[in-house]
């Protein structure tokens, strides 16, 4: 069976954007100068992402070239929409196409978000891991990474790692 990946940053407070969807204290934070903090290991376990209609829309107004064009990607809406980008809109219920989609052979999927696609997602079990990437900054207020859960959600196996500009990122096995 593929496995979904979570793989997302989020403030100390658990936000993974602002009201407005500002990203401006993930992206101006002091990283370090060649630090991806495994995103190369990542693309090389995935070829397939998934985003909920919100995330594909911040997504859009980037400038530049489309980051994922190698990736089949799969963007979850109920309207019907077009893009110039390589993506599917999926309009079919989210949980019943990532099941299917987890059967088929392939390698692991990468869950990109954001917060509303996490949760449906989350409480319907289908979740293997999660890395999530702190950033030490309060939001105070935001976009969560996850909403109301059915059920807390647990690990079988994790780790923490901290990296010297005050980042630390967890990774888990989500208990199923
Ligand atoms: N910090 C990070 O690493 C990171 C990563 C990813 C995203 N983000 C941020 O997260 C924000 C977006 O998050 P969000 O929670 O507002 O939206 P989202 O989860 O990206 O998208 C939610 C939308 O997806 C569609 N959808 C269709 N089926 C769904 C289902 N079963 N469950 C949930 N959604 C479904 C709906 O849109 P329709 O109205 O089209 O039907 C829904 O309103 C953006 O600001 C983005 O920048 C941050």
């Amino acid at each position: 069976m593929r496995k979904i990946i979570l793989y997302i940053a989020t403030s100390l407070d658990g936000y993974i954007a602002e009201k407005d969807g500002g990203l401006d204290w993930l992206e101006k934070y002091p990283h370090i100068e060649g630090e991806d903090y495994g995103y190369a290991e990542l693309m090389q376990r995935i070829d397939t992402t998934l985003m909920g209609s919100g995330t594909f829309k911040i997504l859009e107004e980037f400038k530049g070239p489309f980051p994922y064009p190698v990736t089949k990607n799969y963007i979850f809406t109920s309207q019907n929409k077009q893009s110039k980008h390589p993506v599917v809109f999926v309009k079919e219920n989210a949980s019943e196409f990532v099941k299917r989609i987890k059967q088929t052979s392939g390698k692991a999927i990468w869950l990109i978000g954001g917060g509303k696609l996490n949760t449906t997602l989350a409480n319907a079990g289908l979740i293997d891991e999660i890395i999530l990437t702190q950033i030490p900054v309060f939001l105070g207020e935001g976009i969560p990474v996850l909403g109301a859960l059915e059920k807390p959600l647990t690990f079988n196996k994790q780790t923490w790692k901290s990296y010297k500009n005050g980042v630390a990122q967890f990774v888990g096995k989500v208990a199923l």
